[in-house]
């Protein structure tokens, strides 16, 4: 299992999602990810499948470099590199299930402990004022159920235990830390607004903790729990999803309270990272909701520094991403609170294409009369450009870089094509059994398994033929059903079929927890990837056998009809399937 992972997950095409990699012999380098350097010390190696780095010694696998990067466990990274992958993996064990479960609970009652101090105890007054001087509202308490944790060194875990929670899992659940000296624990938020963290489903599963003066650290936060890690949850997004497929966008903010501004104001598609790198994990999850997104982070040299560290990763999921320009110094907390939400509404709209704002952004920093200048900038901008997946708009852009540096297209063109690290292509095994064409229709299943009206949803255009022969047996089955109405699927289906190997498929992924759960936006794309890969195995095999039999002097006609009716159809399909989705 672990090797199948690895082998779908080349170490050059993965390390090249967070920052370009530059060809150097045998080897790709870069500056390295995980120390401050200004001559390249970082190697990766195709042949060997690692990275190293001379200057600071980290190194590893591709499973490495993913802990490192994103800051997950072992366990984590095989499930990331799975996903990203669409390898599916067993269930998680029980045990581990059940340790979950009670750090949930856990995690609710410390929910409801901070939210009754801030709007109950006594000593919450202090964190009620801090409130009404920063115009949050009552109804922004209540919608992201804001807390105060008592000043008291162990008021939580007095509460907890009196409640039957040992100071174990309360120390695992991050609610509590181990005195240094001597035996005993203290609470980890003291005399601090908390901020609760919730997953997509609503559930908490974090917090943030906020000084109500100017001490320092301003915030402090739960550690990396089985519930939480940083880097791969985004702030908000449980209450800002409706809103973001809605408008088919998100505004990713910096931090907790540009969020609850925004939503205090009726803007309800924003998000933020809590301060940390944006993360491809993070990119992957915002992804499932919307394919643009307009970055609004502080307007310092910070925030657009993160913003432009955020691009490419943008890029490579294939966002269309921009950036909207405050007014210097100022947060969207800050803007909101002076100039309302219509005209951060209107900064938003304005946003401008983050590719433009970087190139702007290079020529400003490097000398262009210099060659060293236009050939950083060069570099630069055509690593980026690669990342493209639209060939229009990356045509577009070196149009765009040759006049801004006035030099010619051709030229660049000619860097360009020598430039772009090539990456690896997968070894695509022909038809074989798990390409990524079969995952994606199993994942599709999967989802529509879940919940019968999704299968109502894509039900006109579900087209058994569109599958590999191993899953359309399952596809045909399922459309039967649903159409006799025998529900719901995930019962039926098991029961209908009656080949053990396709029973044991199905028991399993009606068993596997690990998936995401399926949202509208990720049914649509797979069906339509879906649909794309069918048409296109169906033409292929047309053109074969129209080779075969004009070999054999046999009349083509109507097969070429076919087949340009095919390729008609598979141009017009993305287009016509969105039309059809929005409404
Ligand atoms: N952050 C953090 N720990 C810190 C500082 C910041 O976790 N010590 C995270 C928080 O999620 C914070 C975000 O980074 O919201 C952005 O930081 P910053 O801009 O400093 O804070 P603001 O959100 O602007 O906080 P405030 O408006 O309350 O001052
Ligand atoms: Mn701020």
């Amino acid at each position: 299992m672990l090797e199948n992972i690895q082998s779908q997950n080349d170490i050059v095409e993965v390390i090249s999602q967070y920052f370009p990699l530059k060809r150097s012999g045998q080897n790709f380098k870069a500056l390295c990810p995980f120390h401050s350097e200004k001559t390249p010390s970082f190697f990766v190696s195709p042949h060997k499948q690692i990275f190293h780095c001379f200057g600071c010694g980290a190194g590893g696998d591709v499973f490495t470099f993913i802990m490192n990067r994103e800051g997950m466990t072992f366990p984590e990274a095989v499930r990331f590199l799975a996903e990203r992958a669409h390898i599916d993996l067993p269930a998680e064990d029980y045990g581990r299930r059940g340790k979950k479960e009670e750090l949930l609970k856990l995690h609710e009652l410390a929910l409801g402990y901070f939210h009754w101090g801030l709007m109950k105890s006594s000593r919450g007054g202090a964190a009620r004022e801090y409130l009404e001087k920063r115009e949050i509202t009552a109804d922004s308490v209540e919608l992201f159920k804001l807390g105060y944790a008592q000043p008291t060194w162990d008021s939580f875990l007095r509460h907890a235990g009196k409640k039957g929670y040992k100071p174990q899992l309360l120390e695992e659940a991050g609610l509590i830390l181990r005195r240094s000296g001597g035996s005993g624990w203290y609470d980890r938020f003291r005399n601090r607004l908390i901020i609760p963290v919730f997953d997509t489903r609503g559930r908490v599963i974090a917090f943030g903790g906020r000084v109500l003066d100017d001490s320092q650290p301003k915030y402090i936060n739960s550690p990396d729990t089985p519930l939480f890690r940083k880097g791969r949850m985004l702030f908000g997004l449980h209450r800002a999803k409706d809103a973001i497929v809605k408008g088919e966008e998100a505004i990713l903010g910096e931090g907790y309270f540009d969020v609850i501004r925004a939503h205090q104001e009726g803007i309800g598609n924003m998000v933020c990272a809590q301060g940390t790198a944006f993360t491809l994990i993070q990119a992957q999850i915002l992804k499932r909701y919307a394919d643009k997104v307009v970055t609004a982070f502080d307007a310092d040299q910070a925030g657009s520094a993160a913003a432009l560290r955020g691009l490419d990763i943008f890029l490579e999921k294939n966002f269309e991403v921009r950036i909207a320009l405050l007014p210097a110094g100022e947060d969207p907390d800050s803007f909101i609170r002076k100039n309302g939400g219509e005209a951060f509404r209107k900064a938003v709209e304005q946003s401008i294409p983050l590719l433009d704002f970087k190139l702007a952004d290079l020529c400003e920093k490097h000398n262009l009369n210099s060659d060293r200048g236009k050939l950083t900038v060069v570099r630069q901008m055509l690593d980026t450009i690669s990342r493209i997946e639209s060939a229009v708009l990356r045509d577009s852009y070196i149009k765009k870089l040759a006049r801004k540096l006035n030099v010619s297209e051709s030229s660049l063109r000619e860097d360009y094509r020598k430039r772009k690290p090539r990456r690896v292509k997968e070894n695509r095994k022909k038809e074989a059994i798990s390409g990524p064409e079969e995952r994606a229709q199993r994942r599709l299943l999967q989802c529509l398994l879940r919940d019968d009206k999704l299968m109502s949803l894509v039900l006109d255009e579900f087209d058994p033929a569109d599958f590999s022969p191993l899953l359309r047996p399952i596809a045909e089955k399922m459309l039967l059903l649903y159409r006799k109405g025998v529900l719901p699927l995930s019962q039926s289906l098991p029961a209908a079929l009656r080949e053990k190997e396709l029973q044991s498929l199905i028991s399993g992924w009606l068993l596997e927890s690990g998936g995401q759960e399926p949202v509208r936006k990720e049914i649509i794309d797979l069906l339509v990837y879906v649909k794309k890969m069918g048409l296109a195995a169906r033409g292929r095999e047309l053109e074969r056998q129209i080779s075969d039999y004009s070999g054999k002097g046999k009349d083509i006609a109507e097969l070429q009809r076919d087949s340009r009716r095919l390729r008609k159809q598979l141009e017009d399909l993305p287009d016509r399937l969105k039309e059809k989705f929005q409404a």
